[in-house]
C-alpha cells in the first residue's frame, strides 16, 4: 500500500546547494516525488508545522531558522515512505546519524540538520495539508 510523506530540504540544505542530492537519494530509493515547491514560509506556517515543539526551549530558534530563507517542500510516495525517508535522513542529531545518511553526510549541528521527514501517518497527513492543501 503506497504511503505519502512530507519532506523538507530546509534552508541550510538549499543554501548549500544539495537539493539535487537529496532528491536523488529519494528517487534512488524508489520513492516517487508527486509534489514539489521552492518557497520561503511565513512564521504562521512554521508554527503550524512544528506545533508539537511549541513548548520546547529550541522552538524560537527552530522557527527563525525554518523561515530564514527558501526551502524545498515535497511529497514522496511509495511503500512505507515515512519510514523509508526517515532511514535515508538519519538520526535527528547529525553527529549520531550514520555516515551514508543525509544528516550523517552533511550536518554537524542538530539545529541545522538539512531535512525534515514526517514521523507517522498522522503527521504526514497533517503536514501535507499545510504545504500542499490541494493534494488532500
Ligand atoms: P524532532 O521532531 O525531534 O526531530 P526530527 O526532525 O528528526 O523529526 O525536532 C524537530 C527539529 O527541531 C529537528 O530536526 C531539529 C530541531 N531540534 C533542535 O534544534 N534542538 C533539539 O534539541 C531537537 C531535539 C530538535
Ligand atoms: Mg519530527
Amino acid at each position: 500500500m503506497a504511503q505519502r510523506t512530507l519532506i523538507l530540504v530546509k534552508p541550510d540544505g538549499v543554501k548549500r546547494n544539495i537539493i539535487g542530492d537529496v532528491i536523488s537519494r529519494i528517487e534512488r530509493k524508489g520513492l516517487k516525488v508527486i509534489a514539489l515547491e521552492l518557497r520561503t514560509i511565513e512564521v504562521d506556517t512554521a508554527h503550524a508545522h512544528y506545533a508539537e515543539h511549541a513548548e520546547k526551549p529550541f522552538f524560537g530558534e527552530l522557527v527563525d531558522f525554518i523561515t530564514s530563507g527558501p526551502l524545498v517542500a515535497l511529497v514522496a510516495e511509495g511503500d512505507r515512505a515515512i519510514e523509508a525517508f526517515r532511514a535515508l535522513a538519519g538520526a535527528t542529531d547529525p553527529v549520531k546519524a550514520t555516515p551514508g545518511t543525509i544528516r550523517g553526510d552533511y550536518a554537524l549541528q542538530v539545529a541545522q540538520n538539512i531535512v525534515h521527514g514526517s514521523d507517522s501517518p498522522e503527521s504526514a497527513e497533517r503536514e501535507i495539508k499545510i504545504f500542499f492543501p490541494e493534494l488532500v
